[in-house]
C-alpha cells in the first residue's frame, strides 16, 4: 500500500464561543492516499469548513493529530490550495491579477506569473477575460478564476469549501464536470466540502458523512465508480446518492 499523504488521527476541535467551550469537531480519523478524490458530506455548523482548515494548517486541532506526508502541520503549506465558498476575489483587481495574486505573494517575478498564469486561464475558458473585473463576471466565470489562482500554484492538494453553491444546477455540473478533469489530469489529491448528496457521489472516491455538531464521521463511504463513463446518470449514482441520504438522516435524528 502506498503512504497516505494525508492522515488525521482521533482529531478534535474545541472553539471558545463567550468564555465557553465549544466542540466543533470530535475523534477524527481517515487517512487520504495521493491523487484521491475525497468529499466531506455533513450539516450545516457540524465542522465541515473547521476541517478544511484544519488540513490547511490555518487552524491547529485541540486534540489527535494531522500529519502531510508524515509531518505533523504545524502551519500552511506552500502546495496546499484552498478555494472558499465566496471565491476570495478582490473586486479591483482584474481576472489576470486575481489569477496571478498567489503567485504574487510569493514574490515570482511578472514574467514567470504570466508563463503560470495564462495557460491555465487559457485552459478555464478565461482568456477573453484578462482585464474582465469581478463584478463584470457571472458566478461561474468567478468561481473559474478562483480554480485558476489555485491551480497557478501547482498544488499537489487541492482543498474545496462548498465551491459551487452559489450557482445554478446547468453551471455547477459543468465545474464538477471541469474540477473532476482537472483531478483526473493532474492527478491532485482532492478534499471537496459540500452539503449537496450529488456532488459527493459525483466527485468523491471516498465520502466521509459527519454528525451534526460535533462533528464525527458515521462512516466513510466507497464510491470506486467515480469518473467512469455516464456515472452521473447511472444506477450506482442513484444508490449512493439514497445510501448518503440514509446516512444523513440516520446521523441527524440521533442527535
Ligand atoms: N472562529 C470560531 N470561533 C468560535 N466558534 C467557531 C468559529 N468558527 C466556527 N465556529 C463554530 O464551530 C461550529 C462549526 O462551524 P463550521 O463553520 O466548521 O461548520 P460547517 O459545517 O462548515 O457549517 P456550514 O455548512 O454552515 O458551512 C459552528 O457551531 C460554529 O459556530
Ligand atoms: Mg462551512
Amino acid at each position: 500500500m502506498t503512504e497516505p499523504l494525508i492522515e488525521l488521527e482521533d482529531v478534535g476541535l474545541v472553539y471558545r464561543q463567550n468564555g465557553h467551550p465549544l466542540a466543533a469537531l470530535e475523534g477524527i480519523t481517515f487517512a487520504i492516499g495521493p491523487g484521491e478524490s475525497w468529499a466531506v458530506i455533513g450539516p450545516s455548523g457540524c465542522g465541515k469548513t473547521s476541517l478544511l482548515f484544519l488540513l490547511a494548517g490555518l487552524r491547529r486541532s485541540t486534540s489527535g493529530q494531522v500529519r502531510i506526508g508524515g509531518q505533523v502541520l504545524a502551519g500552511p503549506r506552500a502546495r496546499t490550495a484552498l478555494i472558499l465558498q465566496d471565491y476570495g476575489l478582490f473586486p479591483w483587481k482584474n481576472v489576470y491579477q486575481n489569477a496571478a495574486l498567489g503567485l504574487e505573494i510569493r514574490g515570482l517575478g511578472k514574467k514567470e506569473q504570466a508563463r503560470a498564469v495564462l495557460p491555465i486561464l487559457e485552459e478555464l475558458g478565461l482568456g477573453e477575460f484578462l482585464s474582465s473585473y469581478p463584478a463584470q463576471l457571472s458566478g461561474g466565470q468567478r468561481q473559474r478564476v478562483a480554480i485558476a489562482r489555485a491551480l497557478a500554484l501547482r498544488p499537489d492538494i487541492l482543498l474545496m469549501d462548498e465551491p459551487f453553491s452559489a450557482l445554478d444546477a446547468l453551471t455547477r455540473e459543468g465545474l464538477q464536470e471541469l474540477i473532476r478533469k482537472i483531478w483526473q489530469k493532474q492527478r491532485l489529491t482532492m478534499v471537496l466540502v459540500t452539503h449537496s448528496i450529488e456532488e459527493a457521489v459525483y466527485l468523491g472516491q471516498k465520502i466521509v458523512v459527519l454528525t451534526p455538531r460535533p462533528g464525527r464521521v458515521v462512516r466513510v463511504v466507497e464510491n470506486p465508480e467515480v469518473g467512469s463513463a455516464g456515472f452521473r446518470h447511472s444506477e450506482v449514482f442513484h444508490r449512493q446518492c439514497s445510501l448518503l441520504r440514509g446516512l444523513l438522516a440516520e446521523a441527524g435524528s440521533e442527535g
